[in-house]
């Protein structure tokens, strides 16, 4: 249950200042048709299903809640320090409140009141062993973080998660913490349920294999609990939330190029503690991207979103749409606790397309499925290469983004490692999200521009990241 006042009246004042900004007549709930163009329809089995017709703008002032990747690092770093923590605007995101499910199972006070969570840490040592499984649900980025965390525990503890989520590679997580000394199992050596008994940790050099974000950040969160230092070397560039959160909060960590190095706290000189901090966490730019795209896809649309993270990591999806001719401007850019926050405008635009490939890969990598589902729109098509991780995601995403792009009679190459999606006239269709929230909001925003009704199965999966994401579209929708 999230009250959900702060943001409605946070959203009011961000809509009064659009219409200073950017002139326009008409903005906020009761100045639109709600309902109109998205409207939602209940299934037999209580399964929520929304149907789409196409529009024509989208038009009015955002604020989104907190970023995912930034409260999951902000909640585990401040279960693990010496005191209270305040987040506020903390994630609206299911798989954040999985993170706090366990945090709390593992003896850390957990508060939340509306957006604002506080937390109460006992330490770094403070944690205590949960009588049940741990369950991270649909969190990759939960059970991978706190694999490392809980490494480097005096107990044992045993994490699991959804029929999704026990699908997904561990041995990414499992391969370096072992290096450190950590006993960690997992079903065929891969997989969740992993049991994990903690203990003395060394500190190692990982040279990852692979761009993940997730995986620098358990062997990092290991780091504090090891002997010595330990350094994680990326192949290429993938967020940082971690290591400015780990600033934030006061740990030994620097970085030098590709390479990030913890000192354990045990080892560290000086304050051998993490301090407790009190932040506004920034909006989710991976969520802003699908309002981005919509009101780019749509010609008369005038849209203004307030207070997004910013972060250089994440925000290679802004060079790229404004590459492809889209029509975004930032403004009030600032940093808050080390990262970058910024409001954005959005108009209108013809979009030309494009290819990604190569290391690009990883700093855009939740923002395939929306690109995927722009291609049929833009002038010369999208393509994706070198992106088999697609496959490992919340669900195959290449293969989840080909099936409902033919639904909807795109022309689309699937591939091993991406797909092509050619300029094409896209038809409304029934799409299953394969119960991934980034396929249903990417089909969401495709319906809006498609001819005819558009029908997204299991909506609700967007609530993964963003439960009020059909609620937003309906009202922006004009
Ligand atoms: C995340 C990292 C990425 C991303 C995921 C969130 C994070 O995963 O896809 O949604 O918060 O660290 P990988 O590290 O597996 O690429």
């Amino acid at each position: 249950m999230f009250p959900w006042h702060f943001v409605f009246s946070s959203q009011e004042k961000l809509a009064r200042r659009t219409v200073e900004v950017l002139g326009l007549t008409a903005i906020g709930c009761g100045s639109l048709r709600a309902g109109a163009f998205v409207r939602r329809a209940k299934l037999a089995n209580n399964v929520t299903s929304e149907i789409i017709q196409p529009i024509k703008a989208l038009s009015g002032g955002l604020e989104l809640p907190g970023d995912k990747s930034i409260s999951h690092r902000y909640a585990m770093l401040a279960a693990l320090a010496n005191g209270s923590s305040e987040l506020r605007n903390f994630a609206a995101a299911r798989d954040c409140y999985s993170t706090l499910g366990c945090l709390k199972s593992l003896g850390a006070g957990v508060k939340i009141e509306g957006s604002t969570v506080q937390i109460a840490g006992h330490g770094a040592r403070g944690l205590k062993s949960s009588w049940r499984t741990l369950d991270a649900e649909n969190s990759g980025t939960t059970i991978r973080l706190l694999s490392g965390i809980l490494s480097g525990q005096s107990f044992a503890s045993k994490i699991t998660g959804d029929g999704s989520l026990q699908k997904r590679p561990m041995k990414r997580v499992m391969t370096p913490l072992r290096e450190m000394g950590a006993d960690i199992r997992g079903r065929d050596e891969n997989f969740p349920p992993l049991e994990i008994h903690g203990g003395k940790l060394r500190g190692i050099h990982y040279q990852m294999p692979m761009a993940s974000a997730q995986v620098k950040s358990a062997v990092l969160l290991a780091g504090l609990y090891a002997d010595g230092e330990t350094s994680v070397t990326e192949p290429a560039a993938t967020r940082d939330h971690t290591e400015l959160a780990l600033l934030e909060f006061d740990a030994p960590v620097r970085k030098s190029g590709r390479t990030t190095s913890i000192q354990g706290l045990a080892a560290s000189s000086g304050s051998a503690a993490l301090r407790p901090i009190s932040a506004d966490i920034p909006g989710d730019l991976s969520s802003a991207v699908f309002f981005i795209a919509a009101a780019s896809l749509l010609p008369e649309s005038n849209l203004y979103i307030g207070n997004v993270g910013l972060n250089p990591t994440r925000a290679a999806i802004l060079d790229f749409v404004k590459q492809m001719g889209a029509a975004v401007s930032i403004v009030n850019l600032q940093t808050r606790h080390g990262e970058l926050v910024g409001d954005l405008s959005i108009k209108g635009a013809t979009l030309k397309g494009g290819v990604i490939s190569g290391d690009l890969v990883a700093l855009l990598i939740d923002e395939l499925p929306m690109l995927a589902a722009l291609g049929p729109f833009t002038e010369q098509g999208i393509e994706i290469r070198d992106a088999a991780e697609l496959r490992v995601k919340e669900s195959d995403r290449i293969a989840a983004l080909a099936e409902n792009l033919k639904r909807m009679d795109a022309a689309v190459e699937e591939r091993p490692d991406g797909l092509r999606v050619s300029p094409s006239r896209l038809h409304g269709a029934e799409i299953d999200p394969r119960g991934d929230h980034r396929i249903a909001m990417a089909f969401a925003v495709a319906a809006l521009a498609a001819s005819g009704e558009t029908r997204i199965l299991d909506a609700g999966c967007a609530g993964v990241s963003y439960p009020r994401f059909f609620e937003e579209l309906r009202r922006l929708a004009e």
